[in-house]
């Protein structure tokens, strides 16, 4: 799947296996120098198995908790360190954390270098891999500082996913539900079907549950491409993206990052974003329920009230939340087929749901 980004130009590769080096060195068509590789613990052993002794790497501490100032200055360094130059290729091979991490890294070092991902996480690949977001969290709040500067090639190999562990597979499969709320409802029925099956494991490459998977990740990835296609920094309908994050992020930052998975703080997200909107008469009642129903069935929190959403930390993260402009917060909340934006002065229906909770 080929992409246009503003001026930038993203190709998909989804496939069962993981890319070898020599295809990735042809598909960058000539690297001179070494590329610079930042990995993971988690993904040490992915990279190393398709990269050996050709390549430099950067070994960042894994989790949501090191997605920050310090390790983006351990890449520069490394890539410092490497000699990179303007022509120097950084490759990211994990999750949405590396993936951002690295992105920003390569944006800004020497004005921009050449940039490439292996997803090896669920939500890296139905959500984080694609679009050009990067960033880091800074002063406790999520993604605060950023540029948009998509990866030249995505690489999505269902193999790498063999290791995930069940509970990141639980954090993709709620971005992969953000998507289909968005897409339309046959979509969110094919996620129905496979709910609960997050544990795949893609030992056989070749079963039906891997076709149905791979089948949901080409379909996410279609729809984020097209929409960032026509709204690449966000001005309109990218926003609709951000379906569950401004209740998650605030979720997560008053658990603490890294304490819960962002897509958990997503899908409870979005259940909140259900219930505003059956408050602003924006959601049908039916749809709602049938986007809780799915939520709920597939593992997630769903509780109202959170036992966390009444607290400081947790209003004064939806306070500060990026998204809130002239004193108005924006929410995206479902409505009957898709989702829309929604501004609002006063926020007094938002603190009633989230301290009293909602009864779908
Ligand atoms: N840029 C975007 O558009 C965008 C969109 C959505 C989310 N995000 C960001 O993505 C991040 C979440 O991404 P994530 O859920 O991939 O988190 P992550 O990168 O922290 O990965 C989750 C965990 O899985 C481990 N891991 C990765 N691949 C593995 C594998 N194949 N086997 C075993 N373990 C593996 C990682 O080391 C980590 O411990 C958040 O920081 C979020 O803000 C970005």
């Amino acid at each position: 799947m080929n992409f246009t980004f503003g001026e930038y130009k993203t190709q998909v590769i989804i496939s069962r296996e993981t890319p070898v080096f020599e295809k990735i060195t042809a598909d960058l068509q000539a690297v001179g120098k070494k590329p610079l590789v930042v990995i993971d613990e988690n993904t040490k052993s992915i990279a190393e198995k398709i990269f050996g002794s050709n390549v430099h790497y950067c070994l960042l501490r894994s989790g949501e908790e090191n997605k920050n100032w310090q390790a983006v200055e351990t890449i520069l360094a490394a890539a410092r360190k490497a000699f990179l130059g303007r022509d120097g290729v950084f490759i990211g091979v994990g999750g949405g954390v590396i993936g951002d991490l690295t992105g920003f890294a390569a944006s800004v070092y020497m004005r921009g270098c050449r940039f490439v991902l292996i997803s090896t996480t669920l939500l890296a690949m139905v959500d984080a891999s694609v679009g050009g977001k990067t960033g880091f969290d800074l002063f406790g709040i999520k993604n605060l500082a950023g540029t948009f500067y998509p990866a030249e090639i995505v690489y999505m190999p269902l193999e790498s996913l063999a290791t995930l562990p069940q509970r990141e597979w639980k954090s993709g499969f709620a971005e992969l539900i953000k998507t289909a709320v968005l897409d339309g409802d046959d979509f969110l029925d094919v996620l129905a079907e496979n709910a609960g099956k997050g544990e795949y494991v893609i030992d056989s490459v070749n079963d039906d549950a891997n076709d149905a998977l791979l089948e949901c990740i080409e379909r996410a990835v279609l729809y984020k491409g097209k929409v960032v296609s026509e709204d690449f920094r966000e001005g309109g309908k990218r926003k609709l993206l951000n379906l569950g994050h401004t209740f998650g992020h605030a979720l997560e930052a008053a658990a603490g990052l890294g304490n819960i998975t962002h897509g958990e703080a997503v899908a409870w997200g979005i259940v909140q974003s259900c219930a505003l909107g059956v408050e602003l008469g924006i959601t049908p009642r039916t749809r709602a329920k049938k986007i809780t129903a799915l939520i709920a069935s597939s593992g997630y929190d769903c509780s109202m009230p959170h036992p966390l959403a009444g607290s400081t930390a947790f209003l004064e993260s939806m306070l500060s939340d990026k998204k809130k402009k002239d004193g108005k917060m924006t929410f995206v909340v479902p409505d009957e087929k898709s989702a829309r934006v929604v501004t609002l002065e006063d926020t007094k229906i938002v603190e009633k749901i989230l301290k009293e909770g909602f009864t779908f």
